[in-house]
C-alpha cells in the first residue's frame, strides 16, 4: 500500500474552462482507485497561507464536469514568496509566507499536493519542491496555450470557440456596414488564440505579439480587398500585439504586486485606421468571455486525462513532475522544464505560413508586395 494518504489539490492564477474537470478527476481517482483522501485547498496558494482547506468527497465533485470556473476558487495574488498581506489598518504589504506554508502543509498532513496552474503557479510549485522539498505535482492550465512543455492546455479550445464565434458574429455586421471590425483576444505575450481564431473565423488580418506589425501593410490589405469590391475587413488583434518599436498597451498595474494587465491595443489601432484610411472602424474587446463558460468536449477530456495522471504521479511519489501532452499521450515532465520559457508562435511556424498562403496579413509584409500580388 502507498505511503501517500492525503493529497492536496489547489487551483492558482487565472481560471480556465476545464479546471473543475481536473479537480473531479483527481478526487475520483484518489477515492476510487487509490483509496486515498483528497484535500481541497481554497483560493490557490493563499489557502496554504491562511489554512483554508478541507477534505473533499465525491459529493463535492458531483455535477461539476461541465461547469466553468473552479469550485476551489483561485487568485493571482497568492504567491507565498511575495505574499500580499492586508494589515489591520487596511494597507497592503508584501511578506514572505514560506514558513507558514510549510507549517500548514504539515498540519494538514499533506503527503502530496497537486497544483493546477499556469506559468506563475507552476513556478511557485517548482520552487517549493526544489528549495523546500514540498511534494508537488503540476497540472498545466491556461487558455493562452503558452506552456512550453505541453502540446496543448485545457481551456484553449473553449476560448478559441468563443473567439471564433465572436468573429463569425462580427463578420456579418462588418459586411453589412462596410466597416473594419477589430476583435481583441486574450493570450498575454503569445498569439495562439489570435492566430487560431483568425484562421477559423476567416480574418483578413491577424496581429500577434510575436510579429511586430506595421499598419502600412494592414492598409495595403484593405486597399487590395477594396479593389476586389470587398468594402469590409476583419482584424484579430492579440492583446499583447504591438507595432514595430512600440510597447504593448496595458490597462492597469497592481500597485502592490506590479502585475500588469494587458488590454486596449485594438482601440489605439482602430483610431489610427480611421484617421489614415477614412474607413468606419469598430473595436471589440472579447475579454473574460474567453475564460468563462462550459468547457468544450476536447477540453473536458484533456482535463480528465491530466487529472487522472496527476493523481497517479502524486500517489507514486513522483514529485517535482508535471503532466503534459506529448504526441497525444499524457506523460510526466520535470516541472523545472515547464516553467520560465513561454511557448510562442514562431513567425516561421506552419500555422503562420498557412494563414499567409491564404492571404492573411500579419503586418510584417512589404505593403508593395500586397498591392502587387492581391487583386
Ligand atoms: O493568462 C490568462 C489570461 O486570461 C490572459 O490571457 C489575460 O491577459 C489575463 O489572464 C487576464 O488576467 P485577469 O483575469 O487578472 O484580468
Amino acid at each position: 500500500m502507498s505511503a501517500i494518504r492525503r493529497v492536496g489539490i489547489l487551483t492558482g492564477g487565472g481560471d480556465a474552462p476545464g479546471l473543475n474537470a481536473v479537480i473531479r478527476a483527481v478526487v475520483k481517482t484518489c477515492k476510487i482507485h487509490y483509496h486515498s483522501i483528497p484535500i481541497g485547498i481554497f483560493n490557490g496558494f493563499s489557502g496554504l497561507v491562511e489554512m483554508n482547506a478541507r477534505e473533499l468527497d465525491r459529493d463535492d465533485v458531483k455535477g461539476i464536469l461541465p461547469r466553468g470556473g473552479t469550485i476551489l476558487g483561485t487568485t493571482n495574488r497568492g504567491n507565498p514568496f511575495h505574499y500580499v498581506y492586508r494589515r489591520p489598518d487596511g494597507k497592503e504589504e508584501i511578506v514572505d509566507a514560506t514558513d507558514t506554508v510549510k507549517a500548514n502543509v504539515k498540519r494538514l498532513g499533506l503527503d502530496a499536493i497537486v497544483v493546477i496552474g499556469g506559468d506563475g503557479s507552476l513556478s511557485i510549485a517548482e520552487r517549493f519542491y526544489r528549495e523546500h522539498g514540498l511534494p508537488m505535482v503540476g497540472v498545466p492550465k491556461t487558455i493562452d496555450n503558452d506552456i512550453s512543455a505541453t502540446e496543448v492546455t485545457f481551456g484553449f479550445a473553449t476560448a478559441l470557440e468563443s473567439a471564433t464565434g465572436a468573429l463569425d458574429r462580427l463578420h456579418t455586421t462588418a459586411e453589412s456596414h462596410h466597416r473594419v471590425m477589430l476583435l481583441e483576444v486574450m493570450g498575454r505575450d503569445t498569439g495562439w488564440i489570435a492566430v487560431s481564431a483568425g484562421l477559423a473565423g476567416g480574418a483578413h488580418v491577424i496581429l500577434i505579439p510575436e510579429i511586430p506589425f506595421r499598419l502600412e501593410s494592414v492598409f495595403a490589405k484593405f486597399r487590395a480587398r477594396e479593389r476586389r469590391g470587398r468594402l469590409f475587413s476583419l482584424v484579430v488583434v492579440a492583446e499583447g500585439a504591438a507595432p514595430e518599436g512600440s510597447d504593448p498597451v496595458y490597462q492597469a498595474e497592481d500597485a502592490v504586486t506590479g502585475w500588469k494587465r494587458l488590454g486596449g491595443v485594438s482601440f489605439t489601432i482602430a483610431r489610427e485606421i480611421e484617421r489614415v484610411t477614412g474607413y468606419e472602424v469598430r473595436a471589440t474587446i472579447l475579454g473574460h468571455i474567453q475564460r468563462g463558460g462550459s468547457p468544450v468536449p476536447v477540453d473536458r477530456i484533456l482535463a480528465l486525462r491530466f487529472g487522472v495522471e496527476a493523481a497517479r504521479l502524486a500517489m507514486e511519489g513522483q514529485f517535482g513532475q508535471m503532466v503534459a501532452q506529448r504526441c497525444g499521450e499524457i506523460v510526466a515532465v520535470p516541472l523545472a522544464d515547464a516553467i520560465g520559457h513561454l511557448k510562442r508562435v514562431s513567425p516561421d511556424a506552419q500555422l503562420v505560413r498557412t494563414a499567409k498562403n491564404l492571404g492573411i496579413v500579419f503586418g510584417d509584409e512589404d505593403p508593395s508586395d500586397i498591392d502587387a500580388t492581391e487583386g
